[in-house]
């Protein structure tokens, strides 16, 4: 049995403290001892972005991060995101725009849009392509993904 690392850790406003082994991914961490399974596996190599968290207010790919480096740290997850009603728009937009078919890459494009909306207000139809280039969707396209980012960048702005 491999040591276990104590990790103390803040999900979605709630400390968990936990016992980990130092090789666990942030996004195994998530899904299988804290049971969010709203951030996905698919590449495991740091491609695809269906592992987008936000650790310590910045997405990162959970698959890339160990959770120890989330020791002491806060993290967001889409669950969190959706409790609290911080991407309401985006996720109706979503649906407006029939921006997810099997969903499997929905919460990491959110997670990534939403850093996006936050930061670049001003994003062009271009900018926001360039921004979620690193998240794949392998059924819907990108044509409604951006429509829909594009709809709350507006929104946002006219409100
Ligand atoms: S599963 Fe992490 S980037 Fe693909
Ligand atoms: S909606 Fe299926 S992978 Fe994007």
């Amino acid at each position: 049995m491999p040591d276990l690392f104590p990790l103390q850790v803040t999900i979605n406003g709630q400390t968990r403290r936990c016992s980990v082994e130092p090789r666990t991914h942030l996004v195994d961490f998530l899904r299988e001892d804290i049971g969010l399974k709203g951030s996905h596996l698919g590449c495991e190599h740091g491609v695809c972005g269906a592992c987008t968290v936000e650790l310590n207010g910045q997405i990162v790919r959970g698959c890339l991060t160990l959770a120890v480096q989330a020791d002491g740290g806060t993290v967001q997850t889409i669950e969190g995101l959706s409790q609290s009603g911080t991407v309401r728009d985006l996720q109706q937009a979503f649906i407006a725009r029939n921006a997810l078919q099997c969903g499997f890459c929905t919460s990491g494009m959110l997670m990534a849009a939403k850093e996006l909306i936050e930061t670049r207000p001003e994003a062009t139809r271009t900018e926001v392509r360039d921004w979620i280039s690193g998240n794949y969707c392998r059924c819907t396209g990108y044509h409604a993904i951006v429509d829909a980012i594009c709809d709350v960048l507006r929104q946002r702005k006219e409100s």
